[in-house]
């Protein structure tokens, strides 16, 4: 019975990523393109599946603070990392800063935009203060620097 076994060495290999967008990022492609791209999150997300299939990836993306919190608390036994855009959260929620404390897995934050470069109130990110990295500014390629950030520094114990 050699099976259960290979099947659960890959299982042990296989890194379980979530993606999680917070707010009008459901809306990228067509948002003010000239800052944010566009590309949709739905071929984004297919390209990284294409990119990393030793991974598992799983996009998630909320409006809602509480629901983004809510999958934040439950992603903890359910994923092994996750790469977070909070977008205009990020500049205003310290509830969102300590849900992602309040974990044990490996969160990076990531903009599209160079948040830095952009109105002074975007320069202030509560979330990425509580979060492993942080990635702004290389638009839709920040998701996969994300990842393979996770896979190298990241292997499950
Ligand atoms: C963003 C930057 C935020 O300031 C903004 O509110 C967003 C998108 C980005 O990906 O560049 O919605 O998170």
């Amino acid at each position: 019975m050699v099976y259960p076994i290979i099947f659960a060495m890959i299982n042990i290999l296989t890194m379980r990523i979530l993606i999680l967008n917070g707010p009008n990022l459901n809306l990228t492609g067509t948002r003010e393109p000239e800052i944010y791209g566009h590309q949709t999150f739905d071929s984004l997300i297919q390209q990284l599946i294409e990119l990393f299939p030793e991974s598992e990836i799983t996009y998630k993306q909320s409006n809602i603070e509480g629901e983004l919190i809510t999958i934040l608390q439950a992603a903890d036994h359910e994923f092994d990392g996750i790469v977070f855009n909070p977008a205009a959260y990020s500049h205003t929620s310290i509830a969102l800063a300590d849900a992602i404390r309040s974990i044990k897995i490996p969160v990076i934050e990531v903009h599209l935009s160079n948040i830095f470069a952009r109105e002074v109130f975007r320069h202030k990110s509560y979330t990425a203060q509580a979060c492993q990295a942080n990635l702004n500014g290389f638009g839709m390629d920040g998701y996969r620097m994300a990842i393979e950030h996770l896979l190298r520094k990241n292997h499950r114990a």
